[in-house]
């Protein structure tokens, strides 16, 4: 099946907020019912986490407070992220195609 999108979540910080942050995504993937979507020719396609070393943002990730993680095909990286933040990420982002400004980084 293709993927309409893949996160990778940096996990290289010591604790553990990184896998954390992966397994939130993946409680708000099946909690709005987004771990497959249609495309409006009606083809399937995947949402998925998977957990990743570095992605040399580590200013926003193992120096601060969150994790790192880029959303593909967007190219998009947020920064910082808690666990609090991903249901907002996966509702506004992948199920609205909205930017979640707040957690955007270059
Ligand atoms: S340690 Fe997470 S981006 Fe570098």
């Amino acid at each position: 099946m293709v993927y309409a999108h893949q996160i990778f979540v940096c996990t290289n910080q010591k604790g553990s907020v990184g896998r954390d942050v992966a397994k939130a995504l993946k409680h708000a993937l099946k909690d709005q019912d987004l771990k497959t979507v249609r495309t409006a020719d009606g083809e399937k396609q995947r949402n998925a986490v998977q957990e990743c070393d570095c992605l040399d943002r580590c200013k926003h990730c193992k120096k601060g407070p969150g994790a790192a993680l880029v959303v593909y095909p967007d190219g998009v990286i947020y920064g910082d992220v808690q666990p609090t933040d991903c249901a907002t990420i996966v509702r506004e982002h992948l199920g609205g195609g909205r930017l979640v400004t707040s957690l955007l980084i270059s």
